[in-house]
């Protein structure tokens, strides 16, 4: 399976460097084109998709655009939000649905994140689901019982064609932006349970399972050399090009 390496830039570029840091991405790939076997999606905040998806266009055959959010249906009365179909229509491939900072802080319920999958499935995105526990239930020893609730009930309805995928990263709440990362073979472990539970909920053991929280230049390796784990999503590591660069020059 292809590797994907997943720049989520959350909410840390004004316009401006957003666009300065795809365009050096661009070049990147548009000389490592022969070198690289992974596909990079860069999901930039909703404000600067546009110049960034500008600025990523001649990468395209490596470097996907993806968002970071996206609502719940395609079109209606819903101030403030934006369609997964404009997504698409922007050039956005891919949509992060379910980061536990929107879990945490904004209130999305799994039923909100399996509404927004199906939706983002209909607009013809690839959803990246983002499951994993807090510190607190990681304590309690719940690891696997909240990454099962999260993936039986996000996914509860949802039906794949053979065409259309879905992503998923476990990401411990605990290890993101903290620099806490999970121990690779640890998240390994847990990335076999999500596999082996896709098979059982979507009938497919071709998805990949990608890992997030903390993944930065000194630790990809650990993490993109484990047969369970099919990529990595990266926050605060992806968006500086010092960090990135080094990242890159790891896979
Ligand atoms: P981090 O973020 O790499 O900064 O820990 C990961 C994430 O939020 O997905």
């Amino acid at each position: 399976m292809q590797k994907l390496l997943v720049a989520n830039w959350k909410m840390y570029l004004v316009p401006r460097a957003a666009e300065e840091l795809a365009e050096k991405i661009t070049a990147w790939a548009n000389e490592a084109k022969t070198k690289t076997a992974t596909e990079i999606v860069v999901c930039p905040s909703f404000i600067t998709m546009a110049e960034t998806g500008v600025a990523l266009s001649t990468a395209r055959q490596i470097v996907k655009l993806g968002a970071q959010n996206c609502a719940s249906e395609a079109r209606g009365a819903l101030t403030g939000e934006i369609s997964p179909a404009d997504l698409r229509e922007m050039g956005a491939e891919y949509v992060i649905i379910g980061h536990s900072e929107r879990r945490r802080y904004l209130g999305e319920t799994d039923e909100l994140v399996s509404k927004k999958i199906k939706a983002a499935l209909a607009a013809g995105l690839t959803p990246i689901m983002c499951v994993g526990e807090t510190a607190e239930e990681k304590r309690q020893g719940q690891t696997e019982k909240v990454v099962d609730r999260q993936l039986r009930m996000g996914l509860n309805g949802v039906e794949l064609l053979a065409e259309q995928k879905i992503v998923v990263a476990y990401e411990p709440v605990w290890a993101i932006g903290t620099g806490n990362a999970c121990p690779a073979e640890e998240a390994s472990r847990t990335q076999q349970m999500i596999k082996k539970e896709l098979v059982e909920i979507l009938e497919r053991d071709d998805l990949a399972v990608l890992y997030g929280g903390s993944v930065d230049a000194k630790n990809i390796r650990d993490y993109w050399t484990q047969a369970a784990v099919d990529g990595v999503l990266v926050g605060g590591a992806s968006a500086a090009w010092e960090k990135l660069s080094a990242l890159l020059e790891k896979i």
